[in-house]
């Protein structure tokens, strides 16, 4: 009688144990970055003069307070608090932004040989449904140059957010897709030069746009802005980031396991600051404060720009703007 009591006994601890670490740790809020997403990150090439370099999330938020139409809604802006400030909110430099301080070049996370940068770069996960998985790779920088036109410099923003996205079927990289300004590209994975096996592309200086090639690309109104890009220092994002899972159906996220600044951080930043509807960067200064100038509604500054959860995680096309979403065959 003994060996079935003992039997029992040893069933319900098991029962207890396994209740209890599900508990504790649970595996929606511990899911991995999955491999594939990182065996296939893009490796991206920033600009040889750049001067506005990747920026750390919490960096950003020491020196920025929210404002709404120019007035302060809080004395500060943290992880934990950010999600609770509306989409009318501008996360508004404290230093003038013609002062340009160093933490909006950013300059100490340039990347060194190797493609690490101390700024962590933030990689959001999506199931799309059919064995699809959507990886995000968002790039951030506390500044955005504007290019020059006839010698005047439009589009300058505090705050940006940039991305590329690997779309996966059954776990093979398959579309790719770069942001640049208001719209941007996607190619067939395969279409791109292959740098380790994975694609190669190139960041604009100043805009940060994504492109596919080096060289000059010309975009804006009548074609008259000009991005670089060249063969600048490799910028290679799976060395450093926070990662997540966003659950389109619930509009929600999760921690995935992020790597090394990025992986350590994130643990007490949770979520909430994700959720955040907001603009990343101060709202556009009326002529002529901080030297602000229009010629027909082009403006040397503008807005600051929302984050990633506005940046259309739950597409079914690839491209950010899903119509008219083409998928290039070669560059
Ligand atoms: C913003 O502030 C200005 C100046 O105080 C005021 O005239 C304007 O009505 C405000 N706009 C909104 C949308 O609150
Ligand atoms: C990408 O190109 C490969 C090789 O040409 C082809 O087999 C594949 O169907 C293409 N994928 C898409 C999504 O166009
Ligand atoms: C791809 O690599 C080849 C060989 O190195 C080079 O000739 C070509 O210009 C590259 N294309 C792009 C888009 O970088
Ligand atoms: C994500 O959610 C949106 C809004 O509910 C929906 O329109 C879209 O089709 C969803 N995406 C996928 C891939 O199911
Ligand atoms: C669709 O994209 C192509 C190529 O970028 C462009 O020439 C065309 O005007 C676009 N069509 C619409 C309706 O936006």
């Amino acid at each position: 009688m003994r060996h079935p009591i003992c039997y029992v006994s040893f069933l319900a601890l098991l029962t207890y144990s396994t209740t209890s670490i599900a508990k504790s740790h649970p595996s929606k809020n511990h899911r991995f970055i999955p491999e594939f997403a990182l065996q296939f990150a893009p490796l991206s090439h920033l600009w040889s003069q750049e001067k506005w370099f990747p920026s750390d999330v919490a960096t950003h938020l020491v020196h920025v307070v929210p404002e709404v139409n120019f007035t302060a809604v809080s004395s500060s802006v943290t992880f934990k608090n950010i999600k609770h400030f509306g989409s009318d909110v501008f996360l508004t430099s404290q230093d003038p932004v013609e002062d340009q301080p160093s933490w909006m070049h950013s300059f100490e996370n340039k990347p060194n040989d190797i493609g690490f940068t101390k700024a962590p770069a933030t990689i959001i996960c999506v199931e799309k449904g059919d064995d699809i998985i959507d990886a995000f790779y968002f790039h951030f920088y506390s500044f955005d140059e504007g290019n020059t036109a006839q010698g005047l410099e439009f589009s300058d923003h505090i705050g940006d957010w940039e991305h590329i996205m690997v779309r996966f079927v059954n776990e093979s990289p398959s579309v790719i897709y770069l942001s640049a300004h208001s719209g941007g590209f996607a190619f067939n994975y395969s279409a791109l030069n292959m740098t380790k096996g994975r694609a190669t592309t190139f960041i604009a200086g100043g805009t940060h746009a994504n492109y596919a090639d080096p060289g000059s690309h010309l975009h804006g109104p009548m074609n008259l802005l000009n991005d670089r890009t060249d063969n600048g220092p490799i910028w290679d994002v799976t060395l450093n980031f926070r990662g997540y899972w966003f659950d389109n159906a619930t509009q929600t996220f999760s921690v995935g396991r992020g790597v090394n600044v990025g992986g350590k951080e994130e643990i007490d930043d949770g979520t909430g600051w994700l959720e955040f509807k907001g603009m990343w960067g101060d709202q556009q200064y009326p002529v002529p404060e901080h030297g602000q100038f229009c010629v027909m509604d082009n403006c040397h500054f503008t807005d600051g720009p929302t984050g990633p959860i506005a940046k259309n995680l739950g597409r079914v096309e690839v491209c950010e703007h899903e119509a008219n979403c083409t998928i290039l065959m070669s560059v």
